[in-house]
C-alpha cells in the first residue's frame, strides 16, 4: 500500500483514538499527509508519538479543535490547504453516543426518554452538524481541482433505529442520508461521497466494557484501513453515493472485487419509491 496516496492530502476528524487513529496511521503508511484533528489534546499527542515511531510524523500536521464549532472547519481545511497545498480526502469519522457521558460499566443506557436533552443535541451536533460544517468547507477546494473524497463513518443500518441506541442511531441514519444526497449533487464532478463503517462493534472507548468485556471478539479498528486506502485513492474513480462494510472486505480478492463484496448502495434506498408527487415534481 505504501506509495498508493503520494502526494494526497486527507483530513481525518477525531484522529486521537479508536478507529480514527488507526486510519490516520494507515494514510500516512500510504504516502498521504494527513491533518490530523481531534478535540482531546492529549490523545491526539499519542497518534504523533505513533506517527513519529513509523517515520511519518512531518507528513501529520496535528489540530486541536471541536469540529461542531462554526470556525473549526474553515481553520481545519486552511490547514491543508496553506500548509500542504491542497486537499484531496476529508473523513468525517469523529463521533460519539451515549457512551461517552455514561461510566464505562455501564450497559445498559436507559430509554429514549431517559436521555438528556443536553446528551441528545451533542450526540446531534457531533455526528451530524459538524460532518456538514465540515464538507462546506472541505467541497470549494476539491470541486476546483475536479478530485476529491468525502469519506463518512456512519454505522450498520439495523443500528439506526435500534432502541437503546437512540439518537446515536439516528443520528447516524440523518449523516448518511444528507451524504447520499450530497454524492447525487456531485455526480460527475469528479468529487464522491461514500460510506464506510466497520460492520458491528468495533474494539474502541465507545463500545464500553459493561457492553462487551472480551474485547477480542469485537471487530478490530485495523479492518478499516485496506477499504479506506482504496477509497482515498484514484482506484476508486466515479465510485460514488455507495457504503462499505470493512468486516467484509476480503483481502484475498483484488481491490475492485473487493470492494464489490462489501458495497452497497448508501443508504435505504433500494426500499422502495415510497412518495407520490404530481407528474413534473421532484
Ligand atoms: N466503535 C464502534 O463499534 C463503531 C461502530 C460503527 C461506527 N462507529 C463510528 O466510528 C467513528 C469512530 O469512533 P470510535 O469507535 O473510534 O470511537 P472513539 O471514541 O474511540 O473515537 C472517536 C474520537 O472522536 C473524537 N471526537 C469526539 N467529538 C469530537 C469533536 N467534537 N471534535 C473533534 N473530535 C471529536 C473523540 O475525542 C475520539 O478521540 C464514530 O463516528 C463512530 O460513531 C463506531
Amino acid at each position: 500500500m505504501a506509495g498508493v496516496l503520494d502526494g494526497k492530502v486527507a483530513i481525518v476528524t477525531g484522529a486521537g483514538r479508536g478507529m480514527g487513529r488507526v486510519m490516520t496511521l494507515g494514510l500516512l503508511d500510504a504516502g498521504a499527509s494527513v491533518v490530523a484533528v481531534e478535540v482531546d489534546a492529549p490523545v491526539l499527542e499519542e497518534t504523533e508519538s505513533a506517527a513519529d515511531a513509523r517515520g511519518s510524523r512531518e507528513r501529520m500536521i496535528g489540530v486541536v479543535a471541536d469540529v461542531t464549532r462554526d470556525e473549526s472547519a474553515p481553520k481545519i481545511v486552511r490547514a491543508a490547504t496553506e500548509r500542504c497545498g491542497r486537499l484531496d480526502i476529508l473523513l468525517n469519522n469523529a463521533g460519539i453516543g451515549l457512551s461517552f457521558f455514561r461510566a464505562p460499566e455501564i450497559e445498559d443506557y436507559g430509554k429514549f426518554w431517559d436521555v438528556a436533552p443536553a446528551e441528545f443535541r451533542r450526540i446531534i451536533e457531533v455526528n451530524v452538524v459538524a460532518a456538514f460544517l465540515m464538507a462546506r468547507a472541505a467541497l470549494p477546494a476539491m470541486l476546483k481541482q475536479r478530485w476529491g473524497r468525502i469519506i463518512n463513518v456512519t454505522t450498520s443500518l439495523d443500528t439506526m433505529y435500534r432502541g437503546g441506541m437512540q439518537p446515536y442511531g439516528g443520528s447516524k441514519a440523518a449523516n448518511e442520508a444528507h451524504l447520499l444526497a450530497l454524492a447525487q449533487e456531485l455526480e460527475g464532478s469528479g468529487v464522491t461521497a461514500n460510506v464506510l463503517v466497520p460492520g458491528g462493534a468495533a474494539n474502541t472507548r465507545m463500545v464500553s466494557v459493561g457492553q462487551q468485556a472480551d474485547r477480542s471478539k469485537l471487530i478490530q479498528p485495523e479492518v478499516m484501513v485496506i477499504p479506506l486506502i482504496w477509497l482515498a485513492s484514484n482506484a476508486s474513480d466515479g465510485v460514488n453515493g455507495q457504503r462499505f462494510i470493512a468486516t467484509r472486505w476480503d483481502n484475498g480478492l483484488a481491490p475492485a472485487e473487493a470492494a464489490k463484496k462489501a458495497g452497497a448502495p448508501m443508504a435505504w434506498q433500494q426500499l422502495g419509491r415510497q412518495s407520490v408527487n404530481p407528474d413534473g415534481m421532484r
